[in-house]
């Protein structure tokens, strides 16, 4: 495996470009397109021999930090709508602070693109000690996670150089979307649904490569962004993720305070910050959310809020009350996959705010690529 930097400057710059491969190679001989039309499936072959016990579980609880925690929450309503299981969301470092209940009918997700940061382990000792089916989804094979858990799947990414995680957390998102496929039962009224999750799959390293072609305009949003002292990002639903994950990006390495709200909450504290002057990214792609979107757009632009609007190639219209926002149109995938295009131009934001304010941007300040102490 080449690890160099290529024809890139950073990192982290050429982890964001080489998503189109990286998502390639995490599906490669994963997914089965038949000839027939029930012929479209998921082999996930690390978990074949515990499918069953996943499926009878009573809970599945996902367990990560960081980046990979993001991972989990954006693939959870698809795990939940495919599977009928309740899916829960656990921050190790929290778990491990509550002693949160954990029983024997409980399949515990470990998810670590290193598969050795502390917290994350020593929740998963916790769980094994509590009798839970353990299952790991880590980029490195042989680390401690992807060893102690009973079953998991890699995600095969290809190494990650850059402290901020971009290539790992695309293919998280993917691995975690079959996963949902493999545990979900293959009934009638759900075939075409599953089909077309399936097919997006295979289609989504091409839509990938196709929202890449943004960062040009990412670069001209970031010159304009670049002297700000705070940004808030707004998503719901399936782009909840997208918006904790987007902030993150932008905090941990352009070193901006930046903050990711879940648009629900929007009239319980954050409204209060909203002025002509704080900027807000909103998400607000084509999805059984959107006209909850379009609603906050709107009460966000009559206390005139500054707002980036993230929707659907060729929404703008129906984003844009007034024209007086600034728009960022991506291509559309179906609604669980969405959260892998909307990721790419905030971590392409985040990567030209942060060459423009001059920080490091492969080793942002204080921050490690593997936290392996409490
Ligand atoms: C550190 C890294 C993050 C990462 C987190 C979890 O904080 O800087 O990029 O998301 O650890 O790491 P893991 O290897 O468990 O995914």
């Amino acid at each position: 495996e080449q690890i160099n930097k290529g024809t890139y400057k950073h990192y982290m710059q050429k982890e964001i470009h080489e998503q189109p491969e990286s998502l390639n190679t995490t599906m490669r001989g994963r997914l089965i397109r038949g000839g027939s039309s029930n012929g479209k499936n998921v082999l996930l072959g690390g978990l074949k021999d515990h499918l069953r016990t996943i499926r009878r579980s009573r809970r599945i609880l996902f367990i990560g930090c960081g980046t990979s925690y993001n991972a989990a929450l954006a693939a959870r309503p698809i795990l939940e709508e495919l599977s009928g299981i309740p899916v829960t969301m656990e921050i190790a470092s929290d778990l491990l602070d509550r002693k949160g209940p954990i029983y024997r009918e409980d399949t515990a997700v470990f998810v670590s693109q290193s598969g050795e940061t502390a917290d994350t382990l020593n929740a998963l000792e916790y769980a094994l000690d509590n009798g839970a089916l353990c299952v790991g989804i880590t980029n490195a094979v042989g680390s401690a996670i992807a060893r102690k858990t009973h079953c998991g799947v890699h995600i095969n990414a290809g190494c990650e150089i850059g402290v901020a995680s971009t290539k790992a957390y695309t293919s998280q998102i993917v691995v975690m979307a079959m996963l949902a496929l493999a545990i979900g039962g293959n009934t009638i009224s759900n075939q075409s649904r599953r089909e077309a999750i399936i097919d997006g799959l295979f289609d989504l390293p091409n839509k990938v490569r196709e929202v890449l072609k943004l960062n040009q305009e990412m670069r001209d949003l970031a010159s304009q962004l670049v002297a700000e002292q705070s940004l808030l990002m707004f998503g719901r639903g399936y782009n909840y993720a997208t918006a904790l994950e987007g902030a993150l990006k932008v905090k941990e390495v352009a070193l901006m305070h930046t903050e990711g709200i879940l648009a629900g909450e929007m009239k319980h504290g954050p409204l209060a910050l909203v002025d002509e002057n704080l900027p807000i990214i909103v998400i607000a792609t084509h999805d059984s959310c959107f006209s909850k979107q379009q609603s906050v757009i709107q009460q966000l632009h009559a206390r005139k809020g500054r707002l980036i609007v993230m929707c659907s190639r060729g929404g703008a219209a129906s984003v844009c009350p007034g024209g007086a926002s600034r728009v960022i149109e991506v291509p559309q995938v179906e609604d669980c996959l969405q959260p892998v295009i909307n990721i790419v131009p905030l971590q392409l934001l985040a990567y030209h705010l942060t060459v423009l304010r001059g920080y490091n941007v492969d080793q942002p300040r204080n921050l490690a690529k593997s936290v392996t102490t409490e």
